[in-house]
């Protein structure tokens, strides 16, 4: 199809595509269709006039499909500049083959000052931001334009880019001087230059920088307990970037820093503004997000923004009338003390000197949408609609928005408007220890915990969760001192704070049981304030509120709800205090507290909690009436209250109720029961207790029968989804192993395929916990998940059941491989291991070669994409001559170069097993194909060999064409992508007369021409181009 039918073909698509976009996309197109002389100004006049954008696009679409198929091309080509890719799914573009290239302005085309602005049109308007006014005050002072003609180009209607739009129109308009002094400026001023501030604007700065200084100066969260200083605690998380486009299948990952996260690397959609950062609940997000405004608020970073805007998005469900972004920024950030009009004029014209922080989109009441757009800096609106408009570009577009957010948040719409997500995945293991050390200043001390967490598996894999690993470096005493009483669970975790809070506030040494069962009222109260607020998504409490649920003083006193620094800083502050449990996975503990100790909560809670939310996995829809009205009332009768707690849940966000959901299992565990004592308020939890085990199994088996049957008598192959890991993670929190049993031991599958399931290092723990009463092998692959290698020390005890692991993208270093061979060597079953893309390097190489001396029924190894030269693959081929079962060996994309190929062929001449094996893009060299077509000569069991992307040229070709004469095992031999011409190839041709076990060999992107390819696939059809 070429691009003129494409056209007409998906009219009505374009048409849709571009009338539902924005009016920034349709200008940038016609911006590069002025640029490429494919439009008159007559007809740009015509089709920009502001009508309805699909009007305006039909207009387009015609004047472009009645200039030929040259022209239609280049409008798709324009398209596919401005638009992102996701948003073009929906046009059939594989069938159109676009041109080679797009059209470069020429520059001895160019000979008037007015076609040179029309010709670079695209880059004057992004140029062009941030010095509007300067270079209208040039043209007013030299005539050029009036002072009427200024003020219209910038006026506060108009984006930056529409601005820069406006000025270029006009200069056309007024000739070749004025477009040459334009022209000099911009030649003269390449970079963006920052205007310098006026006085009210830098006073407005000092203010805002002191006011975020002040506010992140202290982790807030733990306000009521101690004063931790950001500064003395943070340590750098794991902050890793996912880039799609470099991958050929699936998708490569990079780390990055804080300071990074704005660099080129995994841009998904370059017209957007707002990074995403994503992770589970207690990752770090609010303190990373914390620490960047730091390091803005004190110079440290980030300096390229003269203003940074820092909200908590859980606060913006507390403003209940409208607001404009004037009062968003004014009155619920900085409130500048004069000039205020002048301050927010800045603001508007310098959008991209402009950073705004969101923290917990998650915790917003309702989901995001593109429904209702909000364009005017003046007009109030409800706060979510100015942050929604926000990060669509609609409101002060070029802003830089970073924004974090639990997984289970992000929609597809959402992410339409995202330029990358980033996603948080901890503290690594010497992140761990990093923040032990930094809490614990006595270095002994600090080394004592650090050697308990180590050696204790389980809590190792918690601890690199962060807010996890605070926990059990504040409660270290009570953990050391239990030395018997191992902690293994999330809920264990929970339950030491709860105790160290109690007994801090007691001061006496009674015992845990005691210590709980002396506060049970208190716990009921918060529990009650806590689950209320799951309910409607509310995690910042009045104190009206807290009267409400019956909250005392003394309550508070404990610790676990703060002071919410809210409002303080603004101007117009809420006088009156607001609170927050000091986390909210601590809010969801105490809702999971009161779930298991009130006797009134009924089975249909219960229910709601654990039922499967398939239907809609990111529940945060709420009804307006739910968003208006408080639903606590103490005044309710007995009746009335056990009516409210059967309807509880069904509308709170969905991993905060997985969270509350763990709890629960893990409360209701024999272990914490028996904790917990025998009180008459506990009669009720060992029905509850069975009541959850068997929506577990079932909720399990259920799952597993939604799946569709395996084909002619092999085992299913179930892809789980992300509810099958939290299932698992409850029966792990039960810490039940006949439950356990009964839940995954009928489970007849053959391959269980967990990928981008968010599966962690606590995720593992718990998986091997359950898998490892699975009744027959499995395969299991855990790709592009954050295993890591504390994740692998987890997966250990259930890797006799595995057959094969696959554990692409998941960052594993040579520590983690280590560990990985030292128990493969003893599990029979295990024969296949997948490690893609993670972080290895030659240190590796030595246990490998181990496994293949040992592990004689192994068959397949794939170390593809890591960082293995010529040393390791020495050390593997060592391994690999005392090896005959290994069948696929892949080293795709490492740096084996000719010494490493040398080496591993030399150990493949006798090998009588291996029928595949990958050097693709290693650097092979002449050296290297030399003893590889020397081993073909020898090997009699090889059939595939994949040699693309090296450095082979026409001589190495003689030598396969050599080794390959008397070769029989051989089938495929793939070369694409080397530099082989007509010479080389004709090698081959000749060969392959003798040759009758070949079946292809692969050669495009060589030195041939398209006749070369042509006439020797006529002689020769096995080569393939
Ligand atoms: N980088 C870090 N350095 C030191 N401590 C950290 C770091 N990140 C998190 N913590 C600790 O963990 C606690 C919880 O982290 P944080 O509140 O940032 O998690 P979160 O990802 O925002 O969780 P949620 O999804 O529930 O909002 C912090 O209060 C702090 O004690
Ligand atoms: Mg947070």
């Amino acid at each position: 199809m070429n691009a003129d039918q494409l056209l007409k073909a998906q009219r009505h698509k374009l048409i849709m595509i571009l009338g539902r976009g924005s009016v920034e996309i349709f200008e940038s197109i016609l911006d590069h269709l002025l640029a490429w002389d494919l439009l008159s100004w007559e007809e740009y006049e015509h089709v920009k006039s502001p009508e309805v954008l699909s009007h305006s696009s039909r207009n387009l679409l015609d004047v472009v499909t009645l200039k030929g198929t040259r022209a239609c091309e280049l409008f798709l080509l324009a398209l596919e500049d401005t638009i992102h890719t996701s948003q073009l799914a929906d046009l059939i573009l594989s069938s159109y083959k676009p041109p080679e290239k797009s059209p470069e302005p020429s520059a001895s085309l160019a000979t008037l000052p007015s076609q040179s602005l029309q010709q670079h049109r695209p880059n004057i308007v992004r140029k062009l931001h941030g010095h509007i006014a300067a270079v209208l005050e040039i043209l007013h002072s030299y005539g050029h334009f009036s002072k009427y003609e200024c003020d219209e180009v910038q006026l506060p209607i108009y984006t930056p880019s529409q601005q820069a739009r406006k000025l270029l129109d006009l200069t056309k308009a007024k000739g070749e001087d004025t477009a040459q002094v334009l022209l000099d400026y911009i030649e003269s001023e390449p970079g963006p230059i920052k205007p310098i501030l006026g006085n009210a604007c830098l006073k407005y700065q000092e203010k805002l920088s002191s006011t975020l200084a002040a506010q992140s100066r202290f982790l807030t969260n733990y306000a009521g307990t101690e004063n931790m200083c950001l500064e003395d605690i943070y340590v750098d998380c794991l902050l890793e970037v996912s880039n799609t486009a470099a991958a050929q299948n699936g998708c490569l990952s990079f780390l990055v820093s804080l300071e990074d996260i704005f660099g080129p690397d995994g841009i998904l959609n370059k017209d957007a503004d707002t990074v995403l950062i994503t992770g589970e609940a207690g990752s770090g997000k609010s303190t990373s997000l914390q620490q960047m405004q730091q390091l803005w608020a004190t110079k440290q970073a980030f300096q390229d923004f003269t203003f940074v805007f820092a909200f908590s998005c859980r606060r913006f469900n507390f403003i209940d009338k409208p607001i404009s972004l004037q009062m968003l920024l004014f009155e619920h950030c900085c409130w500048p003390d004069d000039h205020q009009s002048e301050v927010f004029q800045y603001l508007l014209d310098h959008p991209e000197e402009v950073m705004f922080l969101f923290d917990g989109f998650d915790e917003f009441k309702f989901q995001f949408t593109d429904e209702e757009r909000h364009c005017s800096p003046s007009k109030p609106s409800s706060p979510l609609n100015l942050i929604f408009n926000l990060l669509q570009g609609n409101l002060m577009k070029n802003t830089k928005k970073v924004m974090t957010s639990r997984p289970n948040a992000v929609t597809a719409n959402l992410r339409k408007y995202l330029q990358k997500e980033i996603t948080l995945k901890g503290f690594s293991p010497e992140g761990i220890g990093k923040f032990i050390r930094k809490c614990h200043r006595n270095s002994s001390s600090a080394e004592r915990i650090l050697c308990f967490v180590e050696a204790n598996s389980a809590l190792h894999g918690l601890c690199h969760v962060p807010f996890f690993c605070w926990i059990v470096s504040k409660c270290h005493e009570q953990l050391m001192q239990n030395v018997s009483d191992f902690t293994h669970t999330m809920t264990d975790v929970y339950l030491l704070i709860l105790e160290h809070f109690l007994l801090h506030l007691t001061q006496n040494s009674r015992g845990t049981n005691e210590v709980l069962l002396s506060h049970v009222a208190t716990i009921l109260h918060l529990g009650k304030l806590a689950l209320d607020g799951l309910n409607t998504c509310c995690y910042l409490f009045s104190a009206v509120q807290l009267q409400d649920a019956e909250v005392s003083e003394e309550d508070i006193s404990l610790g676990f709800l703060v002071c919410s620094h809210s409002f303080s800083h603004a101007h117009n502050a809420v006088s009156y205090r607001n609170y927050e449990f000091f986390h909210i996975t601590v809010q969801c503990f105490f809702a999971a507290l009161y779930i298991t100790l009130n006797d009134d909560v009924a089975q249909l809670t219960l229910y709601s909690l654990f039922k499967h939310r398939q239907e809609n996995p990111s529940l945060c829809i709420m009804s307006a009436g739910c968003y208006s009205g408080w639903p606590f009332n103490c005044h309710l009768s007995h009746e009335e209250d056990k009516r409210r707690n059967e309807t509880l849940l069904q509308e709170a966000e969905t991993s905060n109720l997985q969270i509350t959901a763990s709890f629960v299992s893990g409360l209701l565990s024999s272990r914490n029961r028996d904790l917990m004592g025998k009180t008459t308020l506990f009669q009720k939890q060992s029905k509850k207790c069975r009541l959850v085990k068997k929506y577990l199994a079932k909720c399990i088996q259920k799952h597993f029968l939604s799946i569709p049957p395996a084909v002619g008598g092999e085992k299913k192959s179930m892809h789980a989804l992300p509810e099958f890991v939290w299932w698992i993670k409850c029966i792990y929190e039960m810490q039940d192993s006949d439950l356990a049993k009964e839940a995954v031991s009928k489970l007849q599958v053959n391959h269980l395929k967990l990928t981008y399931c968010g599966v962690g290092p606590v995720e593992c723990t718990a998986l091997a916990y359950a898998l490892k009463h699975l009744k027959s092998p499995v395969g299991l692959q855990l790709d592009y998940n954050s295993v890591g290698d504390l994740g692998i020390e987890q997966l250990l005890p259930c890797l006799d059941i595995c057959h094969s692991i696959y554990l692409r993208g998941n960052d594993i270093s040579d520590q983690g491989v280590s560990k990985l061979v030292e128990r493969a060597l003893d599990s029979c079953n295990l024969q296949k291991i997948a490690l893609f893309h993670n972080n290895l390097t030659d240190a590796c190489a030595q246990d490998f070669a181990k496994l293949l001396k040992h592990k004689n029924n192994f068959l397949a190894l794939r170390l593809g994409n890591n960082h293995l030269t010529a040393v390791g693959a020495e050390v593997l081929a060592e391994g690999l001559k005392q090896n005959n079962s290994i069948q696929y060996l892949g080293l795709w994309g490492n740096k084996v170069g000719g010494a490493g190929t040398c080496a591993l062929a030399a150990a493949l001449e006798n090998n009588t097993s291996l029928l595949w094996l990958s050097l693709v893009g290693n650097n092979v060299d002449s050296h290297g194909a030399k003893a590889l077509a020397l081993m073909l000569k020898k090997n009699t069991v090889l059939e595939e060999l994949c040699l693309q992307e090296n450095c082979l040229v026409d001589e190495d070709m003689l030598h396969f064409a050599e080794g390959l004469q008397n070769n029989t095992s051989l089938k495929v031999l793939k070369l694409s992508n080397n530099r082989i011409s007509r010479k080389g190839m004709e090698f081959f041709v000749n060969t392959l007369k003798h040759n009758v076990t070949i079946e292809s060999v692969w050669l495009g992107g060589n030195l041939v021409t398209a006749e070369e390819i042509e006439e020797m696939t006529r002689v020769e059809r096995r080569l393939i181009f």
